[in-house]
């Protein structure tokens, strides 16, 4: 009588075993697929890619999605600068990792099995991307939001949509020309600022408004009533120009403003040509208020 009641207990401690090591390997994480294939770029337009990005030795050189790992091996190698690679690819991180002890340079550089979009790259003064279209305006916002402004930017073949590049350059290729786009991280500046402009005659303030598509501004500059549209605005990294031109009593005055933002301050020179107030100046201003849209596109 009592063997069957055993056997029982047995089987169904067996099934519970079962049941508990299906579930726990149903709740481990897959690892996610890459988004994009794995595809090396020729080394060739690995070194005009570096050119461009101007690298020095001072720059941390990040590639999301780093193959295995040319970008950040050979920004070490030829640019002593130090460079972190992402793959979610674990047989691209062991690939990098043994190429970079090859060429020498595992003191200049890490390697991170990461997906591209989850990892940390606030450190990054220079990024390097060869993805797809989509991906690279997938990944804009958190470009746009995690590298401080001044962090240069390049990709391989793709644009980023409607933020237009600050350069492209085209390197001939034994299949195709390549093309590699190329842009500047901009500082935030939407909003309303108060320029305070200290002249020998007394101080001047000026109400400035500025809207901001990535690293292209418009805006206006108002004095005693008067709002003048700013010219030739350009605006690199947190490095910002514009001119405003305003008649006073018939004669032209010209104001051209060179100025660098920190968060909600700015601080430059300003030449002024013709009128009484003619000469150089130096400048600052505070944020009044950010622009009345949600979020500044930058
Ligand atoms: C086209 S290859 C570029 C390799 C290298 N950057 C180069 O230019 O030679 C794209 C790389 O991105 C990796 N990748 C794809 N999706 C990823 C993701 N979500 N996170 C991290 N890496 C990813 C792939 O494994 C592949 O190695």
């Amino acid at each position: 009588m009592e063997e069957p009641h055993m056997l029982k207990g047995l089987g169904y401690g067996l099934c519970l075993v079962v049941a508990v090591l299906w579930v726990s390997a149903c709740a481990q994480p897959r690892p996610k697929k890459p988004d994009v294939e794995y595809v090396p770029t020729p080394q060739h337009v690995v070194a005009e890619m570096l050119r461009l990005l101007a690298v020095k030795p001072t720059d941390v050189v990040y590639d999301l999605g780093c193959g295995d790992g040319r970008v950040v091996i050979t920004a070490a190698k030829r640019y002593n600068a130090r460079g972190v690679g992402i793959d979610i690819d674990p047989k691209r991180i062991q690939e990098s990792r043994a190429n970079a002890r090859k060429a020498g340079v595992v003191n200049r550089v890490k390697f991170r099995q990461q997906d591209l979009f989850e990892t940390d790259i606030r450190e990054a003064s220079v990024v390097a991307l060869y993805l797809l279209p989509e991906l690279n305006r997938k990944l804009r916002p958190k470009l746009l939001s995690d590298l401080r402004p001044g962090t240069r930017v390049a990709s391989h073949d793709f644009d980023m949509g409607d933020w237009h590049p600050d350069r492209v350059i085209y390197v001939p290729g034994s299949a195709y020309e390549h093309t590699v786009y190329y842009w500047v991280i901009p500082a935030n500046v939407d909003g309303a600022w108060e320029v305070r402009v200290p002249a020998s005659t007394g101080e001047r303030r000026y109400l400035l408004r500025l809207q901001q598509q990535y690293q292209e501004v418009r805006g206006t500059v108002n004095a005693a009533g008067e709002a003048m549209l700013i010219r030739n605005a350009t605006l690199t990294g947190d490095h910002l120009r514009f001119t405003v031109t305003t008649g006073i009593q018939g004669e032209e005055v010209q104001m051209s403003f060179d100025g660098r933002v920190s968060g909600e301050a700015m601080r430059g020179s300003v030449e002024v040509q013709g009128g009484a107030m003619a000469g150089r100046y130096a400048w600052t201003s505070q944020r009044q208020a950010a622009s009345s849209r949600d979020a500044p596109q930058r």
